[in-house]
């Protein structure tokens, strides 16, 4: 996809009505689909999000040797034989999931090259914590400018590694690791995110034998080898979590549908907080809002924590609110750079350290802001759709790498959105 130049023009101003269907999780199918490496058999994932960075990894396993299939939302993944163990910079580049190939491509393979992914702009993005379990399980790695190279030249052996922090990735990169090695591997600290606990269910279905989901030690006998799946993937709780903030906003009234209202049980919290109406049914979330926001103070923190994914999002809702909010970000070092684009339309937000302090309610006034990271972008897409006037989002192409359809969505639900430049091909 050419994605050079991609804007968003939202019309401000627009009350969302109806309803708007979430699709699959992004950071489930990532490791997902890493893990296909781990089987020679075929694995189909069904409801997958035809997201950019989603594309970016089938294109990664396309280049080790995968026979792959789109259809729809549902992606066919088959490796009879790993052909190279190179995951190119311009792989990496976009997408720093591609990490998650390291672990399964030494588990089968035995060798690794993963190219050295450049900046981030929410902070650093450490993966000392992957690259030390994998030691200890017998790999040699050596870092150089260009690559993180790693191979064992027999199995990988099982571990007894404690997390020293939680990390998602990392979880899901040891744990692929562990489903081919040789014993019974212990990770203690694991992630609980939802989208770790999905990759087990994958895995299990392929054959893998582990302990332990939902709680923070996951034990694992390791196997020779893994068979072909199906697997759904569950429903992206950030999607979820965007759009039910979206909602929250005055005179708007939309209805979240293929939910899992439990994935987001600590924002649904803070909106009642906030003042925001929130009913749940089954796999349906409707949020209205009565129109008076009021100030919270929250802070970010790992699975069942709030979210980090969202913090950008619900900063653009206390805008709104009448008060002072202050939202502290404890997960990255350098979150909060959608803060400067909203200025720019009017919010008066300060950081001190690693708080946000927004003094609300102010007007905001569409302006051209541009989009540093993939949630930021949807958080300036929210602050379009309540400014005066129209915003213009640049760098909109980040916003395709982590949500489905979103112009198409909003759209549906009343937004005047239209994504302008770049094209596919
Ligand atoms: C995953 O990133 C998500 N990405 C991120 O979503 C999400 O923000 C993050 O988890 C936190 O929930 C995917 O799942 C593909 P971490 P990940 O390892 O795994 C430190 C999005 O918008 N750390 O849990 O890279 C690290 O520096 C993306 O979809 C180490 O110190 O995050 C960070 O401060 C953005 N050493 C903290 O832990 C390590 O080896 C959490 O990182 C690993 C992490």
């Amino acid at each position: 996809m050419n994605t050079a130049n991609m804007k968003i023009h939202i019309r401000g101003k627009q009350n969302l009505s109806g309803t708007v269907r979430i699709s699959g999780a992004k950071n489930a199918a990532l490791p997902e689909l890493a893990a296909t490496i781990l089987g020679s058999s075929g694995v189909e994932l069904h409801g997958a999000p035809l997201v950019e960075d989603v594309r970016v990894m089938i294109e990664a396993l396309r280049n080790i040797g995968a026979c792959t299939r789109v259809d729809g939302n549902r992606i066919g993944i088959k490796i009879p034989e790993i052909k190279s163990d190179l995951v190119p910079r311009e792989i990496v580049q976009t997408s720093r999931a591609s990490i998650l190939m390291l672990g399964p491509l030494l588990a089968r393979h035995g060798h690794a090259r993963i190219s050295r992914p450049g900046g981030c702009a929410i902070g650093e993005r450490k993966i000392d914590f992957h690259l030390e379990g994998l030691c200890q399980m017998g790999a040699q790695i050596v870092e150089d400018k260009d690559h993180i190279s790693g191979r064992v030249d027999t199995r990988l052996r099982a571990i007894h590694f404690r997390f020293p922090g939680k990390s998602v990735t990392g979880t899901e990169n040891l744990l692929m690791a562990a489903v081919l090695a040789d014993g019974t591997t212990v990770l203690e600290n694991c992630a609980l995110e939802p989208e770790v606990g999905d990759l087990i269910d994958l895995l299990a279905r392929m054959g893998a034998d582990i302990q332990g989901k939902g709680t923070g030690t996951l034990v694992v006998k390791g196997k020779t080898s893994l068979s072909g799946a199906e697997h759904w993937v569950i429903p992206d709780r950030i999607e979820m979590g965007t759009y039910v903030i979206a909602g929250g906003f005055a005179g708007n009234e939309i209805v979240v549908e293929n939910a899992r209202p439990e994935f987001i049980g600590h924002l649904l919290d803070i909106l009642k907080r906030v003042g925001v109406k929130i009913e749940t049914s089954g796999d349906s979330i409707r949020v209205s809002s009565g129109g008076r926001l009021y100030p919270v103070d929250v802070e970010t923190e790992p699975f069942p924590g709030f979210a980090t994914d969202l913090q950008a999002q619900l900063t653009t809702l206390l805008t709104q609110a009448e008060g002072v909010s202050r939202i502290t970000e404890t997960i990255f070092d350098n979150r909060f750079k959608h803060t400067v684009e909203l200025q720019k339309m009017g919010a008066d937000i300060i950081i001190d350290r690693n708080t946000a302090v927004i003094r609300g309610k102010t007007a905001l006034t569409g302006r051209e802001i541009a989009a540093t990271d993939l949630r930021a972008s949807a958080a300036l897409v929210l602050g379009g759709l309540i400014a005066d006037g129209e915003t213009v989002v640049d760098n909109a192409y980040q916003l395709l790498r982590g949500y489905e359809n979103m112009p198409q969505k909003l759209e549906q639900l009343g937004a005047e959105v239209r994504l302008v430049g770049g094209s596919h091909g």
